[in-house]
This record gives structure tokens, C-alpha cells and sequence, in this order.
């Protein structure tokens, strides 16, 4: 028998839900297959997002124990090995206000994306006939961060971010900042640059946890060193 222990808010107080699962039931099975299984066969009280169930909308990403995964793209057979348990305990995204059991809002999380102006200043070029041709280097260079797809995993799991949310972002918010910094279309580098620095950019600790925890591998501790070499490549000479 394996036990799933969920940690619940039901819009006012803070409770578990202890869910039994025989063998057969987390046998081969994503941990999101368990969690549906549960709210149609056990529990239909229990609220958690998903979508896409291919690891690509970002919507089904939960805490297990203390480390946040995408559910769709984690097999719970695997996870409870891995921990040498037959108990794992579930909870919401840490670093994001919780509406309901594994359901975070995602509105401030949005707002601070936003403050990061995350598009690109267009070329003159871009207004002729051909338009701004970028070659292909060009684009397999920023590519990578194309394949964000805002789980929130890295801000539940970041260091700095956990330590204090006031001055400090979401870490993929320095990782779309980066995207549009490092675009050749981009005619302004340091647009989105502004933003990351008076959001927290030399706050980074450089743990490289959210580099770690990201389903796509993106390497946000990287990007934060690029965008601080680009600034201080830009910086102004001093004047005497
Ligand atoms: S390297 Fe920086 S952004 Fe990444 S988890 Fe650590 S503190 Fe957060
Ligand atoms: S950078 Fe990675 S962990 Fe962070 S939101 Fe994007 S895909 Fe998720
Ligand atoms: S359901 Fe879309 S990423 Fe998991």
C-alpha cells in the first residue's frame, strides 16, 4: 500500500487528506494519473491544475516532499523509490499564494514577468521589405529560453527568492529577460536589463538550484551572469 499525504487549504483553514493507493494504482503512472484517479474514484473534493498532460502548458507542477515537479512528466512508481518510502507528502508551490489544495495564483507572479518588459525593441530594418532576418546561430542561441513554460518550479525552489520576495523576482523572469536581451532583432540589449536590475538581478546567491529543478533545463543562473557581463560591457567610462 502506498500513502499519499496531502497538505489542503480550503479558502480559510489549513488541512491533510491521507489518500491509500494499492500498488496497482501507482504501478507505471504519472503522479498527475494518480491525482486524477483520486478526484474520480476517491475524493472529488481534491483541486489541482493541469492541462496539457505532455510536460509543455506548465500548469501541473506541485510540490512533493520538499521538491517541486511537473506532475504529468513524474512517475510517482519512481518517486516513491527514489525517496525509499511508501509515503510522500504533497503541497502547493511554495513562493505563490495559494487559492485552493495544489491551486497557486499566478496574478502577482504575472505582474512581476511583466515588469521585466519581456519583447524586443525592433531593428530600423524591421520595417523594410525584408523585414529583420535573424540567421540560424542567432536563433539556436536564445532558443533555449524560448522553451520556458512558466511552471513556477524554480520560484517555489529559488534561494534568494524564498529568503524574500519584496526585492527579488521570479527566476524566469531573468530567464525572459536574457531572451530578449540576447536577440540579435533586439536594437535595445539593455531594455529588458533595466528591469532586471532594479528587480533584484545582483541579488542572485548562485546556488543553481533553479537550474536543477527546471523541467526544460534552463540554466537561469547562467542567464543572470550573461545579462550582469552585458551591463557592465555597456557600462559608461568614467568621467574625469
Ligand atoms: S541561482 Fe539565483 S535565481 Fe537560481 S535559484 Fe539560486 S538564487 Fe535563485
Ligand atoms: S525557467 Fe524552467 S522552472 Fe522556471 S518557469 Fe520556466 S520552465 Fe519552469
Ligand atoms: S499538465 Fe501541462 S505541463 Fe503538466
Amino acid at each position: 500500500m502506498f500513502v499519499l499525504v496531502v497538505n489542503r487549504f480550503d479558502g480559510s483553514k489549513n488541512y491533510q487528506s491521507r489518500y491509500e493507493l494499492p500498488e496497482e494504482r501507482v504501478q507505471g503512472q504519472t503522479l498527475l494519473a494518480v491525482l486524477q484517479y483520486i478526484k474520480q474514484n476517491i475524493d472529488p473534493t481534491l483541486n489541482f491544475t493541469s492541462h496539457c498532460r505532455s510536460a509543455i502548458c506548465g500548469a501541473c507542477a506541485v510540490k512533493v516532499n520538499e521538491s517541486a515537479v511537473l506532475a504529468c512528466d513524474t512517475n510517482i512508481e519512481t518517486l516513491f523509490k527514489s525517496y525509499e518510502t511508501s509515503t510522500l507528502t504533497l503541497s502547493p508551490l511554495a513562493n505563490f499564494p495559494v487559492i485552493s489544495d495544489l491551486v497557486v495564483n499566478w496574478d502577482e507572479a504575472l505582474e512581476h514577468l511583466g515588469r521585466i518588459h519581456p519583447t524586443i525593441v525592433p531593428k530600423k530594418e524591421s520595417n523594410t521589405e525584408d523585414g529583420c532576418v535573424q540567421s540560424q546561430t542567432d536563433l539556436q542561441r536564445v532558443l533555449p529560453a524560448w522553451d520556458c513554460i512558466l511552471c513556477g518550479i524554480c520560484a517555489s525552489q529559488c534561494t534568494r527568492y524564498s529568503q524574500s520576495r519584496n526585492d527579488y523576482l521570479e527566476p524566469f523572469a531573468f530567464a525572459h529577460a536574457w531572451r530578449t536581451a540576447f536577440d540579435s532583432r533586439n536594437a535595445d540589449p539593455l531594455f529588458s536589463c533595466k528591469a532586471a536590475v532594479e528587480n533584484g538581478l545582483w541579488r542572485c546567491v548562485h546556488c543553481s538550484i533553479c537550474m536543477h529543478v527546471c523541467p526544460k533545463a534552463i540554466n537561469v543562473a547562467e542567464d543572470i551572469v550573461d545579462l550582469r557581463k552585458l551591463i557592465l560591457e555597456h557600462r559608461r567610462p568614467p568621467r574625469h
